[in-house]
């Protein structure tokens, strides 16, 4: 028999219950200032309407029951097909792009839902202590967690695709610059130990577990084996490309000029009409930033990090800058050495989970990016600031599996391992728990709506 403690130990939470909580609670506090009529609707291909969020992290657990609550039975055959996302494991689904074309099930029928799988959870993950596969079970549960934490962040994405300044959102004063950030730092070169795992010193890179903290022991099986690479000396930018910076790239005539795209990014900007970050629009001939706080003068926002830009767009900025982007082995190393340990440490500034000082992420409610210099105390050993939160940064890795790779969960995460470019960091939709310096987000090179920017490279 696996006692509470024991496998609370091993899930790396003082209680799964109270996390399943937390993280429950919060998806429902994001939509809670939406209307009906918004829950439902699908602006782009590639959003989902937040009713489909709503019922797919419920799904998720759903599949939890069924494989390991004897006797379960299904809530509805019409929502497993619904609600199921690209699992072809667990049967047919309704193709994305449809997922806004109907009203049933309703916004009312989904919470319905929701609110049964939680209390079949709340009772199965009481009764599972005594099972001998209460592990198995409890990091599948906690996989489902870090699964809603995931949709979570899509829903801001997805309501500011739907909404953007017409949604009322909770926002917070934002933080005020506190340090000027320039110039790059040089990185020596060597072996790195790439990827999560235990340091030199026997932490393992990922946070601390603080008592009321949810954050813990846990990382996503494509960011293992730690594994060693070899890097050359390098020099990585200090600051995230700035707003300012990115007007200047699109005023030298940046997205007129094929010789700083890839092809494929120059397909895009012909094929799209691309002339700015999305989200930018020109009034009276002056380049404006629309966001959840309304719109803005560009000019009253150029020492904020660049966003909503795709990797075709990062890409062909470095190059016009006479830079490039980092890798992720780089972006990782200038993130999480300690240089007095000569170590890994679970964040830039150390073991220390994130707070309201060190970073900008979705508890810190602020619903945008930060100005850079906003936070010095949250600075690698580099000197390298906002490395985590406000935006995803991205690098010129391919998603790819780590040697040694093995997956742990089918059609997770191996299954997207072609195609796609890997970010790093965090976003200001990113939840505090569910970012470390080791997490390997992925998109394809073209999108856009995801909150991305980018700081730039250099060979030393
Ligand atoms: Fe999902």
């Amino acid at each position: 028999m696996t006692s509470e403690a024991q496998v609370a130990a091993v899930v790396g939470t003082t209680s799964i219950a109270d996390l399943y909580q937390q993280v429950r609670a919060r998806t429902l506090e994001i939509c809670a200032p939406l209307e009906i009529e918004d829950y439902v609707v699908q602006t782009a291909e590639f959003m989902s309407p937040p009713r489909w969020h709503i019922g797919h992290t419920s799904w998720f657990f759903e599949t939890v029951l069924q494989k390991y609550q004897p006797g379960y039975q299904p809530y509805s055959e019409e929502f497993l097909f619904y609600f199921n996302s690209y699992y072809e494991g667990f049967g047919p689904r309704i193709e994305r792009p449809k997922r806004g074309t109907r009203s049933r099930p309703t916004v009312r029928e989904t919470l319905r839902y929701r609110q049964h799988i939680d209390e079949q959870m709340s009772r199965f993950i009481e009764s599972v202590f005594d099972r001998d596969d209460a592990e198995t079970i409890l990091s599948i549960v906690r996989l489902g967690l870090e699964h809603e934490m995931q949709h979570q962040e899509l829903l801001v994405y997805d309501i500011k695709h739907l909404l953007c300044d017409q949604f009322d959102a909770p926002i917070a004063p934002a933080p005020v610059q506190r340090a000027n950030v320039t110039g790059m730092a040089e990185v020596e070169g060597g072996l790195f130990e790439l990827g999560y795992g235990i340091t030199g010193n026997g932490r393992s890179s990922s946070p601390t577990v603080r008592e009321g903290s949810i954050g813990s022991e846990f990382a996503f099986d494509n960011e293992k084996p730690q594994h060693t690479v070899f890097l050359q000396d390098f020099l990585i930018d200090r600051a995230l490309v700035s707003n300012s910076e990115y007007l200047e790239f699109m005023r030298a005539g940046g997205y007129q000029d094929f010789r700083w795209w890839h092809s494929a990014g120059w397909e895009k900007v012909s094929q799209e009409q691309w002339q700015a970050p999305l989200y930018w629009e020109q009034n009276d001939g002056e380049w404006m930033i629309r966001d959840f706080a309304g719109l803005h003068r560009v000019a009253d926002k150029l020492n904020e990090p660049v966003s909503h830009v795709s990797f075709l767009e990062a890409s062909a900025y470095a190059k016009w800058a006479g830079k490039r982007l980092p890798t992720e082995a780089e972006w990782e190393k200038a993130a999480c050495i300690s240089r007095e340990l000569n170590s890994k440490q679970a964040f830039p500034w150390g073991d220390g989970v994130p707070d309201q000082s060190k970073a900008n992420l979705f508890e810190n409610q602020v619903w945008g990016v930060a100005q850079i210099g906003s936070f010095p105390a949250g600075q690698s050993a580099y000197g390298c600031q906002q490395m985590i939160g406000d935006v995803w940064e991205w690098t010129t890795s391919d998603y790819a599996p780590y040697p040694g790779f093995k997956s742990e969960f089918d059609e997770y995460n191996d299954k997207w391992f072609v195609g796609q470019k890997v970010l790093r960091g965090g976003s200001f939709a990113t939840p505090r728990s569910h970012i470390r310096v080791t997490y390997r987000n992925f998109f394809y090179p073209q999108e856009r709506w995801v909150i991305a920017g980018f700081r730039c490279a250099k060979d030393a």
